[in-house]
């Protein structure tokens, strides 16, 4: 009993008073409307029913929660009981009862499905997805923890699988189709049932309080084969990586490029991840993947005038869209990361210009590319992920989710993301994520002018002019480098490179 009360208090103090008084008095006693206590079926802590698919709402985001209510209401999400209930909250009673739930500390996960295989097929697609299935890593978006964002994406972790399964099943069926963008709805569609029942009893085992003590650095191996995702090449599966010293700096090497903060500290001056535009850990075809890189090296580059080696190639990448410093060659940053590009390759002819390298190429669009449409494209299929404000979106732990677009925290002038040409090509084969290939190649252009005409750290070679800096890098009509945009000359307010 001494515990509730503990409970209920922390709950008061961080939820308001006011707020959380009228929160807890409707879920222990419902409302004048006729709304039921929530807390007959989901407890008093919102901790649910997991196993009869009443699904935990402790410590969910209150906007999310809110969110559901209307969406019960207005039948976009149907379903017969929360329907009714869901109908008889006032505005500001769905408020207080979205307030009182997300104060509460959500259970430590009960392993509903002990059934180790389930959870490790589960644990490969919440970590890797099926990208020639068009599944993407569920952890792209809920977060490596499974913990999910702010009102945008749900916590996954510990929610009960029962539950989980019905979501899945209520997108297939399109009863539930208020998700933004579809997102939910395109995913659903692709998996098939024993990838529904695997993924819900992977969540559902998945603690709420960061990740279980002692767990392993890399992300469980997936134990299918890769399947080409364009016709061409395709890169060899991950339980093809050998169990020895070779195995274990391609390990690194995957570590490194999918959470460079951890494993290449030094050489990190943001919050990106190499992973955010090589997607799918530097596999997924059109989106410049490391197989098809790793066959074109040694090779010119214009940018710097002479013979690059692959090591070289991927210093470029260090100090400008990862904002750092480059990794010495020999390094074992680099000969990690060449490894586990190297392994990729395996089977590759050298020298190939090999199908799906790179990102597919935009023919310059019908109408010059503009900024007021693209601010649009923005609101419209970015912001939900990336802010109004481009700087993403992080977990409650502080890993980034969604990656920041442009201000300190992003890729450096320097960067060939920096370049409306590249950036463009990226968005129009990967953006919004999940849904590649369903903006126009217009609408392509217009927000990759948008996503490129804001102020980004300085170019590292920058000679001290901005007129100067433009003139020897940025000489073209696809940079935006500058050039003055609502009054501002990009570049003249840049911070400085290389800080985090
Ligand atoms: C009779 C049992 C019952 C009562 C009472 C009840 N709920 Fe529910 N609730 C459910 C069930 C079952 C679901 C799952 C619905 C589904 O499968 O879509 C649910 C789902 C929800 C969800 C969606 C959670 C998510 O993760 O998307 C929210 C939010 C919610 N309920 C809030 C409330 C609130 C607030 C109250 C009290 C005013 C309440 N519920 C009362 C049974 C109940
Ligand atoms: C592209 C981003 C994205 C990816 C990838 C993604 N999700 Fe989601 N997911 C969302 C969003 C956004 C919502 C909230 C939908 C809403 O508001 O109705 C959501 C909601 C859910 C919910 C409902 C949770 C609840 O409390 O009701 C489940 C279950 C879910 N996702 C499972 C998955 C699984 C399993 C995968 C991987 C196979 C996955 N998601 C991949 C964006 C994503
Ligand atoms: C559903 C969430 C979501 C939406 C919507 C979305 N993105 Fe992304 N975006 C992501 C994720 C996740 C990544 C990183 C991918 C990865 O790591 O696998 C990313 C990466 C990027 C990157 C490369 C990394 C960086 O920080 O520069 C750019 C550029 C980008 N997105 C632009 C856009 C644009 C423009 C739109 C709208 C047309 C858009 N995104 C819509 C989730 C989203
Ligand atoms: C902000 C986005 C971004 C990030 C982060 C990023 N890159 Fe790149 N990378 C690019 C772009 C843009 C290109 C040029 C693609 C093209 O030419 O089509 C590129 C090219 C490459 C290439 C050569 C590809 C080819 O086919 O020639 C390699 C290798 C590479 N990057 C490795 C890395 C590594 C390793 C990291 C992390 C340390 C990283 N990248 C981080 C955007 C990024």
């Amino acid at each position: 009993m001494r515990f509730g009360i503990v409970i209920v208090s922390l709950a008061l103090l961080t939820a308001g008073p006011a707020f959380a008084d009228a929160g807890l008095n409707l879920v222990m006693h419902g409302s004048k409307n006729g709304a039921p206590p929530c807390s007959s079926c989901h407890g008093e802590t919102g901790a649910g029913q997991p196993a009869a698919g009443i699904p935990r709402l402790a410590g969910l985001d209150a906007r999310y929660i809110v969110r559901q209510l209307e969406s019960f209401t207005s039948s976009t999400r149907a379903n017969s009981v929360m329907h009714p209930i869901a109908s008889a909250l006032t505005a500001p009673e769905r408020t207080a009862v979205a307030g009182y739930f997300s104060g509460q500390t959500p259970p430590r996960a009960k392993d509903t499905v002990p059934d180790p295989k389930l959870i490790a097929a589960g644990a490969a697609l919440a970590a890797r997805g099926d990208w020639s299935k068009g599944i993407p890593a569920c952890k792209s978006c809920h977060a490596p923890d499974a913990l999910g964002t702010d009102g945008t994406v749900p916590r996954l972790a510990a929610q009960s699988s029962e539950y989980i399964v019905a979501q899945l099943r209520a997108w297939q069926a399109g009863t539930r189709h208020d998700d933004p963008l579809g997102l939910m709805t395109a995913i659903a569609s692709k998996l098939d049932a024993d990838q529904v029942a695997a993924v819900a009893a992977y969540f559902s085992s998945q603690p709420v309080n960061g990740a279980p003590i002692g767990a392993p650095a890399s992300d469980p191996v997936a134990e299918e084969t890769t399947k080409p995702v364009l016709q061409g090449f395709a890169p060899p599966p991950e339980n093809a990586i050998p169990n020895d010293d070779f195995g274990k700096m391609v390990r690194l090497g995957e570590n490194i490029f999918q959470n460079p903060q951890r494993f290449a500290a030094p050489y990190v001056g943001n919050t990106l991840s190499c992973s955010n535009c090589h997607i799918g850990r530097g596999r997924l075809a059109g989106s410049a993947p490391l197989w098809a890189a790793y066959v074109a090296y040694p090779a010119y580059r214009s940018k710097n005038k002479h013979v690059n080696t692959f090591e070289e190639r991927m210093q470029g990448c260090f100090k400008f869209s990862m904002n750092g410093k480059a990794p010495p060659l020999g390094s074992e940053t680099l000969v990690a990361l060449e490894t586990y590009s190297y392994f990729l390759a395996k089977g590759a002819p050298t020298g190939a210009d090999l199908p799906g390298r790179g990102y597919p190429n935009l023919q310059m669009p019908a109408r010059p590319f503009d900024y007021a449409r693209g601010q649009k494209v923005y609101e419209q299929n970015c912001a939900l992920c990336h802010g109004t404000d481009g700087q993403g979106q992080a977990a409650p732990d502080g890993r980034t989710v969604f990656p920041a677009l442009w201000g300190p925290h992003s890729f450096n002038w320097g960067a060939g993301m920096g370049n409306i040409k590249n950036a463009a090509a990226f968005i129009k084969a990967n953006m919004p994520f999940s849904r590649g290939g369903t903006l126009s190649d217009q609408q392509a252009w217009d927000v990759a002018a948008f996503v490129d005409s804001h102020e980004r750290p300085q170019d590292p070679r920058f000679t001290g002019s901005v007129a100067d800096t433009r003139a020897k890098y940025h000489d073209g009509a696809t940079w935006m480098y500058g050039k003055t945009v609502n009054g501002i000359v990009l570049g003249a307010h840049s911070v400085p490179p290389g800080k985090r």
